[in-house]
């Protein structure tokens, strides 16, 4: 059975049980500046989930597109992407675990409506109960009644059987379906064997019922919702992988015609896997709006596309190669889903990208080349990390090819060395902000996140953040670069900067966990250990936003009124570190 087929059937199966048919939500998320990509269906519907009336209804059906990156070191292995497909079907207050489950199964197994799934193949699992929630024994029940022996049902713990989106949120217990890939090994028949074939991939988990009555505040159940919902989500990908008889999803239909094209750019599988999925990601993300940038969704598009080109055997996707990947890619999904015909732009938007990585990654691979070739020590793949942007992942990944060893420890104590170095200085600044409030200073504090992001600008991403130190005749910025700076490159910034202090952008900051302002893209001081939650300033809005980085502030309101900036030297620190002097005038 083609995707094709199983979306179709999953929507009719359930629009026969009176559920309306909703489109997929785009892969950014309209209101949640919480998470940077729709991750599951469940998402776009939170607000309905809470109690708020849905205007199609309280049952409800849809295919949403998804992407997840958390994961994305396993892509390459059978079942890992960074794209995904979910059905799901939805009862906002309406009908919750018996008939959720039953159509399920109905819809696993039926053969004439549904994916005629042999039942004596299938696995689930429900949760055990704890401080929380209750042992769920209304499901258990439930499966055995639609035929399913006690000895296929597994009651396991928080880790397994319970799903939120996060820290807050709608959650609750889960039951989870698995489908047995290789019967011929004999029936499992106890929970040991189940979590062994669960790890072997013997089992693949095809589906999951969520039964969301309660309700998560910082990580904390706190109680029910007004509420109980069911939220459904079946990965397309894995059905496929399950209905086509494949043992792992690049062989579905989905991915054949994507890896057809890739093929012949990389010499080994899991390589080939990787440039497929993420160029298709990539794909799907422009679709949706998304251009590559250093911050949020278009710095994960970034790191996506260079990740893609970084696995190609000649670090290149030649032009050609790119217009077939791009037109298997919207083959496959123009009829499913809207903005998917702009194959022209698809090419251009990667192909830019593709030029400006060509720029620093050729640097960063002669630095490379120069390091020793009996293996790259630690401070090595530090430098690597700090002054050209290489993560220790592309740097292992250029040693195993030329067939050296990164001392990773080594690398970690650098590291640790480094954060210990800057966390007592850290922490006095990110309690408590500037110390010095005089107004002076606090335009001194934004210009130098002007200055940091308009270095970046023109001298590229290598540069980071090495120290910085303000009082209210000056600033002093520390920063990564081996060369003195031009005259014009230091015109360059200081134009940069005026222009966006003339244009009184505004500024204002935003509080997240540490994890999300990183992913979307804010800047740091480098090696600076942060506590889980952190402020992240902006200057400018939107399309306008010109620098976006954490900090405890205060910073001014907006850029009007800052003065003149005006760089008074430029001049060594220390090895591979420049300090600039400014001031406003
Ligand atoms: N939200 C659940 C999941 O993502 C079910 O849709 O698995």
């Amino acid at each position: 059975m083609t995707s094709d087929e199983i979306r179709k059937r999953f929507l009719a199966f359930f629009e026969a049980r009176n559920h309306t048919v909703i489109p997929s939500a785009s892969l950014v998320p309209e209101n949640d500046p919480s998470v940077l990509f729709t991750t599951a269906g469940m998402q776009p519907l939170v607000p309905y989930l809470l109690g708020q009336e849905h205007p199609a209804g309280k049952r409800l059906v849809n295919v949403q597109k998804c992407v997840r990156t958390q994961d994305i070191e396993e892509v390459g292995d059978a079942t890992h992407d960074t794209f995904f497909e979910m059905l799901g079907n939805w009862s906002l207050g309406d009908y919750f675990k018996k008939d959720a489950i039953t159509w399920s199964y109905e819809f696993l197994t039926s053969k004439d409506e549904g994916l005629g799934l042999d039942p004596n193949r299938l696995y689930v699992t429900v949760f055990e109960g704890d401080e929380d929630a209750p042992k769920d024994e209304e499901s258990a029940e439930i499966w055995k009644s639609l035929g399913i022996p006690e000895e296929r049902i597994y009651f396991l713990g928080k880790e397994d059987n319970w799903w939120s989106p996060g820290d807050n949120g709608p959650c609750g217990p889960d039951s989870e379906m698995f489908y047995d890939l290789r019967p011929e090994v004999g029936p499992i028949t106890n929970k040991e064997e189940f979590k062994k074939a669960d790890d072997q991939s013997r089992v693949v988990e095809v589906w999951n019922d969520v039964f969301m009555e309660y309700e998560k505040k910082d990580g904390k159940v706190t109680g029910k919702l007004t509420q109980q919902n069911v939220d459904t989500g079946a990965g397309l990908e894995r059905l496929a992988m399950v209905m086509q008889d494949k043992d792992n999803i690049f062989d579905t239909d989905l991915f054949a015609g994507i890896m057809k094209e890739v093929e012949g750019l990389a010499s080994d599988t899991k390589k080939q896997r990787i440039i497929a999925d993420h160029v298709r990601t990539a794909v799907l993300l422009i679709s949706d709006g998304v251009v590559p940038s250093n911050t949020e969704q278009g710095y994960i598009l970034r790191r996506l596309l260079r990740r893609a080109i970084f696995n190609t055997d000649n670090k290149e996707i030649p032009e050609e190669s790119l217009a077939a990947i791009v037109g298997a890619i919207v083959f496959k999904y123009e009829a499913v889903y809207e903005n998917m015909q702009n194959t022209s732009q698809f090419i251009q938007v990667i192909q830019k990208e593709q030029e400006a990585f060509k720029k620093t990654l050729d640097q960063g691979l002669k630095q490379f080349e120069k390091m020793g070739s009996d293996g790259i020590s630690g401070k090595e793949a530090f430098t690597l990390f700090t002054t050209y942007g290489f993560p220790l992942e592309l740097t292992q990944e250029l040693a195993q090819e030329e067939g050296i060893e990164v001392d990773e420890e080594g690398f970690k104590k650098e590291m640790r060395e480094h954060q210990d170095k800057s966390r007592s200085g850290a922490e006095g600044k990110f309690k408590g902000g500037l110390a010095d409030t005089n107004p002076k200073t606090i335009a001194y504090h934004t210009a130098t996140h002007l200055l940091h992001e308009a270095l970046r600008r023109v001298l590229g991403d290598h540069v980071h953040q090495r120290g910085s130190n303000i009082t209210s005749e000056r600033l002093r910025f520390d920063f990564s670069h081996t060369q003195k700076m031009t005259d014009e490159e230091k015109q360059k910034v200081e134009d940069m900067i005026n222009e966006i202090i003339k244009k009184d952008l505004p500024v204002s900051f935003t509080e997240m966990s540490t994890g999300v302002a990183f992913e979307s893209g804010a800047l740091g001081e480098f090696g600076v250990k942060y506590g889980d939650k952190v402020k992240v300033y902006s200057v400018g809005e939107g399309d306008d936003r010109f620098s976006y980085e954490i900090c405890g502030g205060p910073h001014v309101e907006s850029t009007g009124a800052m003065g003149t900036f005006k760089i008074k030297k430029e001049e060594a620190s220390s090895a591979g570190v420049r300090r600039i002097k400014a001031t406003l005038e």
